[in-house]
């Protein structure tokens, strides 16, 4: 298949998504990532916080993947999630081109440097390179790029991708990319399958073939219907729950591998 046909595919296949692309404009900073903090403190005073921030506080508290990625100095809980996918499927691996879409605050983009050797630690293992990209900023991470304030949607942000690649194949998109959700579970569901469709076109334009792809998703009826999509051009796709993901989310990652290739 040529890129232009799979660029045509693509339209259509977002087209049902358009009628609410400009909710899908990352205006940031309003995300409020769990990500935003793993200190252990006992908050002194509950009074006053809405009930949603008191719950949010205490859940923090009795996580233990709050303090495991305190103590592995990640930066964020995420982190248990991408390394138990991958201890399982082991897509990540040294001299590896990775990029990370909704990377911040980081703790993916850590991993990825980690497995790919990015920073050229193990001297007898290839070096790997790693691109992270977020609409918030990313305090820097050693052996990455990071491109920081930036919607992965928006023509600059792949121009930009683009550009730091220069021809070079990537072998693992990430995506752990979530929307700012309104509460409204359809809205957020159709925001982040459009994002999920962004990334399925980005790496099929940038993957080397028997390349690997994984996002995030929030599970409703469109789900099945970007599974099958994502089937046309990775023959190996599952969906995954690892057990760092809350029980009570509807989150779950699309695992996709064995990218099919454009062909000639
Ligand atoms: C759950 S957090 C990612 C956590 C990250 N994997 C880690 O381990 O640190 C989701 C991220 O997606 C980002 N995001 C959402 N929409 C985006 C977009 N259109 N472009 C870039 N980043 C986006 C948010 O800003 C947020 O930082």
């Amino acid at each position: 298949m040529e890129l232009s046909g799979v660029i045509m595919n693509f339209s259509i296949l977002s087209f049902r998504f358009a009628r609410t692309a400009s909710l899908f404009q990352c205006k940031v900073p309003k995300y409020f990532c769990t990500c935003s903090t793993l200190r252990k403190e006992v908050p002194k005073n509950l009074k006053g916080k809405s009930k949603s921030s008191q719950e949010w506080l205490i859940r923090q508290m009795k996580d233990p993947y709050v303090e495991k990625a305190r103590m592995s100095n990640y930066r964020c809980r995420s982190a248990f999630k991408l390394l138990e996918m991958n201890d399982k499927y082991n897509f990540l691996a040294a001299g590896q081109c990775v990029v990370d879409c909704g990377a911040a605050p980081g703790s993916w983009t850590q991993i990825s440097v980690e497995k790919t050797n990015s920073l050229g630690s193990r001297r007898n293992e290839a070096i790997g390179r790693v691109i992270g990209i977020d609409c918030l900023s990313i305090y820097p991470i050693e052996g990455a790029i990071l491109l920081n304030n930036m919607d992965f949607t928006s023509k600059e942000a792949q121009e930009k991708l683009l550009g730091h690649l220069q021809g070079q194949k990537v072998d693992v998109v990430l995506s752990d990319m979530a929307p700012n959700a309104t509460g409204l579970k359809f809205m957020d569901h159709e925001k982040i399958i459009y994002l999920a469709y962004n990334v399925l076109r980005f790496s099929v334009q940038v993957s080397v073939v028997e390349g690997t792809m994984l996002v995030k998703i929030w599970d409703g009826q469109e789900a099945d219907v970007l599974r099958k999509d994502i089937k046309r051009y990775y023959n190996n796709v599952k969906i995954v729950k690892p057990n760092a993901s809350r029980s009570d989310s509807s989150e779950k990652y699309i695992l996709a591998r064995d990218f099919k290739g454009l062909g000639t």
